[in-house]
């Protein structure tokens, strides 16, 4: 597969602190690339570097095998998408998206035909004539994508380009610019610190944690393979708990070892190799059966219920596991026939051996 965008080794510092800290990665062509990580963690300067409104300090970047050192944002083949849209609010629909096609001074009827094509594809054919002020969010969000793709750029950098929408409008969003980059075919790097968008948009994710890219992936390996423990605490509901391990040797097996918490003994899968006796769990709130469920499961305890959150679709019930206390949340499904569990009642719980995951003490 060919890359549209490759970093290799990118270092930016701000003074003497690195908002991106060596990084490398490699964008397939025609993917749905997304930067994923807390506020500050350096997904912007990363994007801001590929567009070249920001130069690295150290390393190369690469667009379409070409090296982009020295080449300014005007002359690459990549355009932006701002969280906020900043539309021309004296001009229509149809002259913002024209626009970047005008200032190329392209002939009228090619413009006509672009502008028109880039209307249908996000749906605002019929909107053409409306300035900015009389769209809603999302159809000013529509304008601004209309507006960079219609200049058809290689690749598309999109900035939390949904920030500004309310909840349900930017699920629904998140729908539409998938579809819009399947059926364009652009490659597309999306920056968001929210992993909901991250898991449902990407074909591929870096999690970024200051400045360096934790772990890279398809969604499903990140959810279900988390490379660290900061992965494992940011992606979804987990539960991270400390753990001793067994002694030397006991209990190891093909990428398994056991480990007790608080008296209660169990095997793990090794994510990370731990270098003391201590460590830590990872497990996240799905994985954990309660119940007649949970006496199927190989491994499992008691706990009492300690306080019961309700989540509409889901219930999230805080548990203390027997004897010792350790703290443990469980999350249930709310399907309105089961009866809920009552505060202070001692129940099982019980999990897979495959779904915890061991990771160091640092
Ligand atoms: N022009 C600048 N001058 C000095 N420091 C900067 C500059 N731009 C960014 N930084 C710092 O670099 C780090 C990374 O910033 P960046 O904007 O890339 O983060 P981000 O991941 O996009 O965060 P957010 O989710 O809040 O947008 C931060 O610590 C930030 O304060
Ligand atoms: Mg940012």
């Amino acid at each position: 597969m060919t890359s549209d965008v490759e970093f290799r080794n990118v270092s930016k510092f701000f003074g003497t602190h690195a908002a991106v800290d060596n990084i490398s990665f490699s964008v397939p062509a025609g993917s749905f690339f997304s930067l994923l990580g807390p506020s500050g963690c350096g997904k912007s300067t990363t994007l801001r570097m590929t567009s070249g409104f920001e130069f690295p300090d150290r390393g190369d970047i690469l667009i379409a095998g070409e090296n982009m050192a020295g080449i300014a944002a005007y002359r690459r083949p990549t355009n932006m998408v701002f969280q906020r849209w900043a539309l021309f609010p004296h001009m229509t629909v149809f002259d913002n998206i024209a626009f970047g096609l005008s200032v190329e001074r392209q002939p009228r009827d090619i413009i006509r035909r672009r502008v028109g094509e880039a209307l249908e594809l996000v749906g605002l054919t019929q909107f053409a004539s409306r300035k900015p002020r009389q769209l809603s969010g999302g159809q000013m969000q529509r304008v601004a994508l209309a507006r960079a793709l219609v200049k058809r750029p290689k690749v598309l950098l999109l900035d939390e380009p949904l920030g500004a929408l309310d909840l349900k409008l930017r699920m629904q969003m998140q729908l539409e610019l998938k579809r819009i980059q399947r059926e364009v075919g652009t490659t597309f790097i999306y920056v968001t610190h929210d992993q909901g968008e991250a898991l449902t948009m990407s074909d591929q994710i870096a999690v970024m944690n200051n400045g360096r890219i934790d772990q890279l992936g398809s969604p499903q390996e990140i959810y279900d393979h988390p490379a660290t423990r900061f992965v494992a605490g940011f992606i979804g509901n987990a539960n991270l708990l400390p753990v001793q391990l067994a002694a030397e040797g006991a209990g190891r097996s093909a990428g398994m070892a056991t480990v007790s918490m608080g008296g209660f003994t169990f095997p793990t899968q090794i994510a990370q190799e731990p270098t003391g006796d201590k460590g830590w769990i990872v497990i996240r709130y799905e994985r954990i059966r309660v119940g007649d469920a949970a006496r199927a499961m190989p491994i499992r305890t008691q706990a009492r219920v300690r306080d019961a959150i309700f989540a509409g679709s889901t219930v999230h019930y805080v548990m203390a596991i027997e004897p010792a206390g350790t703290e443990i949340t469980v999350e249930t499904g709310h399907d309105g026939l089961s009866s809920p569990l009552m505060q202070g009642s001692l129940v099982d719980i019980g999990w897979e051996p495959g779904v915890t995951r061991l990771f160091g003490d640092v």
